[in-house]
């Protein structure tokens, strides 16, 4: 089958399509047929070897973390899905590859797709979905009236994050550039800073939460927008003790996360607020919860642009450009 493969990491052609053989699925797991992939930033920070500490794929791999498709093969312990059935993920790490015409994805990592999307909206959802699920309901635990400070509102995280902040009925604030405003105020943000003119820590006090999701500047800016006993999430890192402890890596990472860390876990001490990282998690159940919310009119999907599958450089290269309004996908069939 066709799939797009890295034979090496920081290589300078960034990867190549090329064939690999279909993959037999395992009893807990079913084939898919890809009939769309969604590219995130983790794709490019994976291949560039950006996450090989955290994540050490083995080279050569197929890339790709979203995906949704068709089901054409079950495996002998598989109970909730069927041949025939339109489903989508974000398939766990280790059993990525989702740039490809196949994919064998276990069942627990599955939800059917929503039925009012197409294939292409159907994969610019999962991963970011489960972020913005994540960061605001599984660690903030964001509830009706509080405030929360969602950063660039009109990325593939921030677009999807804003519409699950105004479903729960809390308050966002959001950044973006002057010709995104329109767009994030159309999904329900409340108060919106243009970041290129105005500084959001002038602006906003008081906040419960924080969806941090850009550079080291932002996020200490950010912790001073809290009010006491406020959360940062930050899923742009520095990743935390709690983090490395999560994942199991060796004592010499752990140490390495301790350190990077370090500096920031301190300031927030100091002004009484908390910060964690968070690296999202492949999860069926949760997947399956959004397919609700989306059924229902709740959140919708932004898309910014379909690529062919034969220009995926040029999608994943969109996505780097920093400049995507809503997600970018891939579309196989
Ligand atoms: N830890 C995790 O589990 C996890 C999961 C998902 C994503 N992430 C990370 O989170 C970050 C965001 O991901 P994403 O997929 O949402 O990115 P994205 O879709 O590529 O973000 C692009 C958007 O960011 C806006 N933007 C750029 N610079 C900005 C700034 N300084 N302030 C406000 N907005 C700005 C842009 O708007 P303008 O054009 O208007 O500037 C553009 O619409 C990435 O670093 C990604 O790797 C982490």
């Amino acid at each position: 089958m066709k799939a797009f493969i890295i034979d090496k990491y920081k290589s300078k052609d960034g990867g190549r399509i090329g064939q690999v053989p279909v993959p037999e699925p395992q009893a807990d797991e079913v084939l898919v047929e890809v009939h769309a992939a969604g590219i995130n930033l983790l794709d490019s920070k994976i291949s560039n070897g950006e996450f090989k500490l955290i994540l050490p794929y083995k080279t050569p791999f197929v890339l790709g973390h979203d995906v949704a498709g068709i089901v054409t093969k079950v495996g002998a312990r598989v109970q909730q899905f069927k041949v025939g059935d339109e489903v989508y993920a974000r398939p766990a790490d280790h059993r990525i590859g989702t740039f490809a015409e196949f994919i064998a994805i276990k069942e627990a990592d599955l939800a059917l797709k929503p039925k009012k999307l197409s294939m292409e909206q159907a994969a610019s959802i999962p991963l970011v979905g489960l972020t913005a699920w994540q960061a605001l309901i599984e660690k903030g635990n964001l509830k009706k009236g509080q405030k929360v400070f969602i950063q660039a509102g009109s990325g593939g995280v921030g677009t999807f994050a804003i519409q699950l902040a105004k479903y729960l009925s809390a308050t966002v604030a959001t950044t973006t550039s002057a010709a995104n405003i329109e767009l994030v105020k159309g999904l329900g943000a409340d108060v919106v800073i243009d970041y290129k003119k105005d500084d959001f820590e002038k602006i906003l006090n008081g906040y419960d939460l924080v969806l941090n999701s850009q550079d080291g500047k932002t996020l200490e800016k950010s912790l001073r927008v809290l009010k006491l006993g406020g959360k940062l999430i930050s899923i742009s890192g520095p990743p935390d003790p709690d983090f490395a402890e999560e994942i199991g890596v060796p004592w010499f990472v752990k140490l390495i996360m301790r350190l990077l860390s370090s500096g920031v876990r301190k300031k927030a001490k100091r002004l009484n607020v908390g910060f964690s990282f968070l690296f999202m998690k492949a999860n069926g159940a949760q997947l399956k919860e959004i397919t609700s919310l989306i059924n229902s009119g709740t959140i919708i999907p932004v898309v910014d642009k379909v690529f062919p599958f034969e220009l995926i450089k040029e999608a994943i290269a969109y996505v780097e450009s920093g400049r995507a309004k809503g997600k970018v996908v891939v579309k196989m069939k």
